[in-house]
This record gives C-alpha cells, sequence and structure tokens, in this order.
C-alpha cells in the first residue's frame, strides 16, 4: 500500500497514525457541535492499564491538523505519565480549537461533555492549559468521567500541591543518587517560576534547610515569597539564575528550558522540576548526561497532579493520594538504578520503565468498558 501524503509531501495525520513509531494510538475522536461552536479531538494512546487519563487542552491552534497532532503527542505523554506513576489508567488528552477567551462557553462545554459521555468510561477528562477547575465543573455536568473538579462539586480542586510534593520527592531522590543522602539540606536550589506550583516547591526546601534562589517574570510572585521566607534570594531571570552556583536547578515555568545555551550554563548537579517538556530537543538528555548532570524526567517528578485527578475519581482522599504521591521518591530511584544499567539517560529509561509497565498487561487482564 502506497503511504498516504499530503499535496504539501508531509506525512498525513493518519499516516503517522497508523504507521509512524510515534503513532499506535489506539483510537481518535473528531468532534463538531455546530450550534455551539465546538471543534475538538480526543485522542487515546492506550487503555492498556485502565481509562484513559488525561486533560483537555483550550487553545487557538494554527491549524487544525496542528491541533490533532498536538492531541496525538499529548495523549501518548499521558500513556507514559500515567504509567510511571503507578496509575491504572492508560493515556488519552483531548483538545479544544479555540481560543478560550473568545470561544469558550457553557454550552460548548456541555456539548463536549456529552461527546466524552459518547465514549462510555474509554477517555476521562481533567484540567490542562486553557482550561480550569471551574470548566471541569461544567463539563461534568454531561458526563460523570471528569475529574479535577472544585471541592464544591465534590473535586479536590487545586492539583499544585500535590504536584509539588511530588517534585520535591523527586528531586530528594535525585540528592540521595548523587551526594548519598535523600535530603536537600545545605544544598543551593535555584526555582525559576514561582507559580501554583513552584512557590510551595519553595515551602518543602526551606524546610528541609535548603538555600534557595528564586526568579520569575512577575515581580509580585517574588516579592509573597520574599516576605514570607526573607533568607530565600532571588535574581532577575533565568538565564541569571542558571549561571548562578547551584546544586540543583528547578524549571517551574515554562518548557523548553533545557536547550543547548542552558545546559553549558548550568553549574547544578541536578535538574528536577514541575516544567512539562523541559527538554528544548531531542539530545538534550544526552548531552546533560555527558556534562555529569543527573535529569529527573519532568512528566515522572511533576505527576502528582494527575495521581490527584486519579484519586479524585474514587472520592477525593488526600492523605491517600499524598501517599500515593511519596512513591515518586522510589520511581525516581528506580529510573537512575536502570539509566545506569542500562548505560542511557533517565529520560530514555523512564520511558522504559513506562514501557515495560504497558507491556506487562496481557490481553485477559487489560481493562473493558463496563458493558451496559
Ligand atoms: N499545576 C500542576 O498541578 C502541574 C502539574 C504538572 C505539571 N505542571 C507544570 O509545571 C509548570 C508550572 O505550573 P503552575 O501550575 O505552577 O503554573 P503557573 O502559571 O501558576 O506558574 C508559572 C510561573 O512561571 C512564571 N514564569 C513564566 N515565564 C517565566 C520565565 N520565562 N521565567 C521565570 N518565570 C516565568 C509565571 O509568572 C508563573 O509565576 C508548568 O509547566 C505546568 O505545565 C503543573
Amino acid at each position: 500500500m502506497t503511504d498516504v501524503r499530503q499535496a504539501n509531501g508531509t506525512d498525513s495525520v493518519v499516516t503517522k497514525l497508523f504507521r509512524s513509531e510515534q503513532g499506535g494510538h489506539e483510537q481518535v475522536v473528531l468532534c463538531q457541535d455546530r450550534a455551539s461552536g465546538l471543534k475538538a479531538v480526543i485522542a487515546l494512546h492506550s487503555t492498556a492499564l485502565g481509562p484513559a487519563l488525561g486533560g483537555t487542552r483550550f487553545h487557538a491552534y494554527a491549524s487544525d491538523d496542528e491541533a490533532v497532532e498536538d492531541a496525538l503527542n499529548l495523549a501518548r505523554g499521558m500513556s507514559y505519565k500515567n504509567a510511571l506513576a503507578g496509575l491504572d489508567h492508560g493515556g488519552g488528552k483531548a483538545v479544544i480549537i479555540g481560543d478560550p477567551a473568545v470561544d469558550k462557553s457553557e454550552e460548548l462545554l456541555l456539548a463536549y461533555g456529552r461527546f466524552i459521555a459518547s465514549l462510555g468510561g474509554r477517555y476521562v477528562t481533567a484540567c490542562d492549559v486553557g482550561t480550569y477547575v471551574a470548566d471541569m465543573d461544567v463539563v461534568a455536568r454531561t458526563n460523570p468521567h471528569t475529574t479535577g473538579r472544585s471541592p464544591e462539586n465534590g473535586g479536590a480542586g487545586d492539583s499544585s500541591v500535590l504536584t509539588a510534593y511530588g517534585v520535591f520527592q523527586g528531586m530528594r531522590a535525585s540528592a540521595q543518587r548523587v551526594w548519598g543522602e535523600p535530603t536537600l539540606r545545605g544544598r543551593r536550589v535555584g526555582v525559576a517560576g514561582i507559580g501554583k506550583v513552584g512557590k510551595h516547591l519553595v515551602e518543602h526546601l526551606v524546610e528541609d534547610g535548603a538555600e534557595v534562589v528564586i526568579t520569575d517574570v512577575r515581580p509580585a510572585a517574588v516579592d509573597a515569597v520574599r516576605a514570607k521566607h526573607p533568607q530565600v534570594a532571588a535574581v532577575a531571570d533565568t538565564g541569571t539564575l542558571v549561571r548562578e552556583q547551584l546544586d540543583v536547578f528547578a524549571p517551574c515555568a515554562l518548557g523548553g528550558v533545557l536547550d543547548d545555551d542552558t545546559v553549558a550554563a548550568l553549574s547544578a548537579k541536578v535538574v528536577c522540576g514541575a516544567a512539562n517538556n523541559q527538554l528544548a530537543h531531542p539530545g538534550v538528555e544526552k548531552d546533560l548526561a555527558d556534562r555529569g548532570i543527573l535529569y529527573a524526567p519532568d512528566y515522572v517528578v511533576n505527576s502528582g497532579g494527575v495521581i490527584q485527578v486519579a484519586d479524585e475519581l474514587n472520592g477525593f482522599d488526600f492523605e491517600r493520594a499524598r501517599a500515593k504521591a511519596s512513591k515518586i521518591f522510589d520511581t525516581t530511584l528506580a529510573i537512575f538504578t536502570r539509566a545506569a544499567a542500562d548505560g542511557v539517560p533517565p529520560a530514555v529509561a523512564a520511558d522504559r520503565l513506562a514501557e515495560q509497565r504497558m507491556a506487562e498487561r496481557t490481553p485477559a487482564d487489560r481493562w473493558m468498558p463496563p458493558t451496559a
């Protein structure tokens, strides 16, 4: 059979889906509701471990193809993240195409929820960029497969507390690996981005006895942390922070921060932070390893949030969710051990461990949607 290619010669989404190594998704659903203007893509990468769980991104994509591609990539990432978080969930993700500030409406979110309902539990949604707890409260009105809702509506609310806690566990595991002790006491830690997650991470670090340096593009956020912890130092920007004498660098703002320049400038021996997709391009994980910098894979250490939303599906219990997030310490250490054994960077070892967990499910163990 010949390849299906678009007129411009690039692979079509269908080709990528069915033939590429990065494909292999189980199901992709294109949704449209003309009355509300909803255009959405729901991508289910894997349900090997259970119902696919992942948030809904609301974004004004440059093209519809770009939206499908983003949904495919994000869904795949969720399979790996959920597998290593020890959840009985596969990976999925949805994107709603449009500008959330202009196009988001109650009618649109309710229509979106009806499409999720039509999947009979194969996909469970939550918040992502451009969607919030209040939106999940609306989506939940038309389907029960929604998490990340407000406490008033039976949800767990803001997930940043457990995300920060999980990052801290990953950082303790990194300290164990590099310095032989699971503590940041006496270490100099630079936190780039002190938003919802970063500010909680600073609390853990201060409590543990670390020396903390922060930066954020919002001066008010810096002032708020320094008002509470005057011993915390601040620098002008992330470029300055990475050039500081640090033991640990914790990216907690946007993705792509670990590029060639940053890696070359870093004095830190550990990189461990909350930001998604920290590696700017393939190969950076090897550059970090070659420079003797231990990289704790982002999707492993920032999985406290998805652990929280998964717990909410069983009636949220903070202590139960926190106990599960504590295991990020063991998982991160297991990744470093596997990386050393296989002679690969931790990012590669993490992927291998996730693939192993997914492959261990035999067809007989596999999750099936409940029959009516
Ligand atoms: N909130 C969660 O539960 C969660 C879960 C998993 C991953 N993450 C990821 O962690 C990161 C932080 O999430 P958050 O919820 O704290 O977001 P947030 O928007 O509350 O905080 C981000 C902070 O970074 C700052 N910032 C933006 N650009 C910056 C720059 N160039 N230099 C320095 N600071 C900059 C912002 O001013 C803000 O204070 C994101 O990448 C997010 O995708 C968050």
